[in-house]
């Protein structure tokens, strides 16, 4: 029996008990019905759910720790044997929490054109990134506030600027390998990490803020970004740990410098061309220009997003250039075809004719996305492959795992510049190749990155021939949030042209 028929009975006996009193009746009627459309709703919502199909559930006898400790150890093949088993879509548990996984590009569709208010990022984001970029900027602010942020970082990364990107980066590289004299054996991904700080803080923050950067500084920004630690991740943020104190004091101090620096260029009243100014002179679209506390969090927030992703990037990217002596040498011989056999000093019309270098870029950025995951928290009941995510899930991307997926990728794992060249499968699917993501949450550095990134790889392959010290590739670290090389040791030796 239906349970509109059977409130409908109950009224007809209701009616018979009570009907020398109209208003009785009426009354019992409304609040009968009432109550039996309420259980009818919950008792239909109860039997619905049981019909709603859930994604496949990876299940652990291990509580609360769930697959925590497969994952760490090695995501990727984690993810991957999933894949196999249980398709595009499956959830697991991993301390407490249950993730699920989109992976391939259908599937990741669900994540790129979601609206916030239903994936949110925040949700999973600000207990890690709030403490270190500081109030008032990027997770720490409704979305539609942080896409207006962005946009004014944004018009900051423009052409003109990277003209003078491209030769402040080319003189800080060359300086900075001064110090590994004409060959050796030196760890490149500490080397790149150093530069990309130094380049980073020339470009995006300004002079000022550059002629600052000593030893000193370094290392606040070092105790900075130990906040981006699995301890934050995971831990109450009011703990008494060493490494949150270090976070919280070098924030201070860093946010000092930045406001000494922005009140004294708004007093001098000298119009410098970069990113800080394009941040002074900014407005929200009520009109309201941003405050020195936003300002200074998104120069944090500017150097800290670029920091690991490119300094990994680089040093992935020069491994596999030594890797493969014969690429090496037709990236140095791409130098001189677009640039001049004299090997003038780089400008970013040339840059952008590299172009092998630059596909050497991208397929680094397909085998070693720095960012492995994205998440998001499902605040509303998601679909996907005809599965129902639940409230309270949070759903992943893997840019790693969509750029290896046997189904997509010819000869997956191996690093092939040039795939890019021939008509690929990979081309046809929108997010087969997401290494700056997708949708509102997409990256606005990745022009940077390129032109920092190549501008890098050009002086360092006109300074030096790359070799394996003894053929090791680096493995990859998985221990950090972003997959670093282990033990990056390359070896060198200076070029005569
Ligand atoms: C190789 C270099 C880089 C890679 C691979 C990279 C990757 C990414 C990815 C995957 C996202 C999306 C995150 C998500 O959806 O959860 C992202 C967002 C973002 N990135 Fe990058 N990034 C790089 C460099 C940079 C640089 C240099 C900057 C700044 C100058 C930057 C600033 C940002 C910002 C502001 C966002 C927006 C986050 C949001 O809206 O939620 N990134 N990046």
């Amino acid at each position: 029996m239906h349970f509109y028929e059977m409130s409908s009975r109950l009224i007809g006996d209701t009616v018979s008990k009570v009907s020398d009193n109209m208003t009785t009746v009426v009354l019992a009627a409304s609040v009968i019905t009432l109550i039996l459309g309420y259980v009818s709703k919950v008792l239909l919502r109860q039997s619905s759910d049981k019909d709603l199909k859930y994604p496949p559930y990876i299940p652990s006898s291990i509580p609360f720790l769930g697959h925590a400790i497969a994952f760490g150890k090695s995501p990727i093949e984690f993810l991957e044997s999933a894949y196999e088993k249980y398709g595009p879509v499956f959830s697991f548990t991993m301390v407490g929490s249950t993730f699920t996984y989109l992976l391939g590009s259908d599937a990741a569709q669900l994540m790129f054109n979601s609206k916030n208010d239903d994936l949110n990022a925040e949700d999973v984001y600000s207990r890690l990134t709030t403490p270190v970029f500081g109030k008032g900027v990027a997770y720490d602010v409704p979305n539609p506030v942080f896409l207006e942020q962005k946009k004014m970082l944004k018009t900051g990364l423009n052409i003109a600027h990277f003209r003078e990107h491209v030769k402040i980066i080319e003189a800080e590289t060359k300086e900075y390998f001064q110090r590994w004299g004409d060959s050796g054996e030196r760890n490149l991904f500490e080397a790149l990490s150093e530069l990309i700080i130094l380049t980073a803080s020339s470009c995006l923050h300004g002079k000022e803020i550059r002629s600052m950067l000593n030893e000193r500084v370094a290392q606040l920004y070092a105790d900075l970004d130990g906040g981006f630690s699995h301890a934050a991740w995971l831990l109450p943020g009011w703990l008494p740990l060493p490494s949150f104190r270090k976070r919280d004091r070098a924030h201070k101090e860093i946010k000092n410098i930045f406001f000494k620096v922005t009140q004294k260029r708004r007093q001098s009243g000298e119009k410098v061309d970069d990113i800080l100014q394009t941040l002074i002179d900014a407005t929200y679209k009520d009109g309201r220009p941003l405050n020195d506390n936003e300002i200074a969090g998104m120069l944090i927030g500017l150097l800290l997003a670029g920091q690991h992703t490119s300094s990994t990037t680089s040093a992935w990217m020069g491994f596999f250039m030594a890797r493969d002596k014969s690429l090496q040498e037709r990236c140095y011989a791409e130098q001189k075809a677009a640039c001049g056999e004299d090997l003038p000093p780089l400008d970013y019309d040339q840059l952008k004719d590299l172009n092998l270098l630059e596909r050497c870029l991208k397929e680094t950025l397909r085998l070693r996305p720095p960012i492995m995951t994205m998440m998001r928290m499902a605040r509303s009941p998601q679909t996907a492959a005809g599965y129902t995510i639940p409230v309270g899930h949070q759903v992943c991307v893997s840019p790693t795992v969509n750029h290896r997926l046997c189904d997509t990728w010819d000869k997956r794992l191996e690093f092939n510049p040039d795939r890019y060249l021939d008509d690929n499968l990979a081309a046809g699917e929108k997010f087969a190749y997401v290494p700056f993501g997708a949708g509102r949450h997409r990256c606005i550095g990745e022009n940077f990155a390129y032109v920092q990134i190549k501008t890098i790889w050009s002086t360092l392959l006109r300074m030096y021939d790359f070799d394996l010290v003894d053929g090791y590739f680096p493995t990859i670290n998985y221990t950090t949030m972003i997959h670093t090389p282990n033990n990056p040791v390359i070896r060198y030796k200076k070029r005569t042209q």
